[in-house]
């Protein structure tokens, strides 16, 4: 069964200014890599490369959590070649990450529907599981054939499972849903990002971002620097988290 989890209640935000977990929806790529003259998959991969660097950010800065949106549910009805090439890029990704997680004291966790991915896929995710679970500290999330109804649907199955089993008992309260999401454990977004333009979900973090506060910009994702994050959490900084509630 899931871990207990740690959520940041409603009403109980972050005292630091700096936020305990971002998310950030990757978008922007292909426009990054059209602009150059380049394929849409040179795009992908500066922006692999920018996750690096504003990972390592956050992780200095003193953010706990970044919640990356890397591949979607719906992403599998881009071109074939396209999909391969992410696939491919990702597979680079956890590889090198694997060397290089330990000495940089970075934890990473994949959520999504780890099945759908290839073998090969599967046990890099498997083992960069492995590796985190030996340590504590800055935890990198990459969403991975993620799609935010299907985790809320895969979360309800399992707790039908549970229930029926009479694993558990009495009434379903929020807590104990948030168990069976990849997310267990884990407050909630206080900020989430998207780069690119767009200014919409896509179907992130459905349950997770009901009081993140959302942050838009145009700038895409190979070209969001440090900077940017920056620009993004002095904007986060003069927002009134209410939470319902009246100061
Ligand atoms: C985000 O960049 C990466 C993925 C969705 C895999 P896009 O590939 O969506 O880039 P744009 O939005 O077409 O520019
Ligand atoms: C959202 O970007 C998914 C990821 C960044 C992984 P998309 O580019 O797929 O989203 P839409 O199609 O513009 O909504
Ligand atoms: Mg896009």
């Amino acid at each position: 069964m899931a871990e207990e989890r740690n959520n940041n209640k409603a009403g109980e935000p972050e005292q630091s200014g700096i936020p305990r977990h971002i998310a950030i929806i990757l978008d922007g790529n292909g426009r990054w890599a059209k602009k150059r003259g380049l394929p849409r998959t040179a795009g992908h991969a500066a922006g692999s490369e920018n996750f690096r660097k504003i990972a390592t950010y956050c992780r200095d800065i003193g953010v706990e959590y970044l919640t990356v949106y890397a591949f979607s549910t719906e992403n599998w009805q881009r071109p074939e070649d396209e999909v391969r090439t992410i696939m491919k890029l990702l597979e680079r990704y956890l590889n090198e990450a694997i060397s290089t997680m330990e000495r940089d004291h970075i934890r990473m966790k994949v959520f999504g529907d780890v099945s759908g991915l290839s073998p090969k896929l599967q046990k890099l995710v498997a083992k960069t599981n492995e590796i985190s679970s030996r340590y504590e500290g800055f935890q990198a999330n990459i969403c991975l054939n993620y799609g935010g109804r299907n985790e809320i649907v895969s979360a309800a199955r399992r707790y039908a499972e549970d229930y029926a089993a009479g694993r558990v008992t009495g009434e379903l309260t929020e807590e104990q849903f948030g168990n069976y999401l990849y997310s267990a454990g884990i407050s909630d977004p206080d900020l989430l990002i998207r780069p690119g333009g767009e200014q919409r979900i896509s179907n992130f973090l459905l349950w997770q971002c009901a009081y993140s506060e959302f942050y838009f910009t145009d700038v895409l994702w190979p070209d969001f620097t440090s900077a940017e994050l920056d620009k993004a959490i002095a904007e986060y900084q003069r927002r009134d988290r209410r939470f319902g509630k009246v100061k």
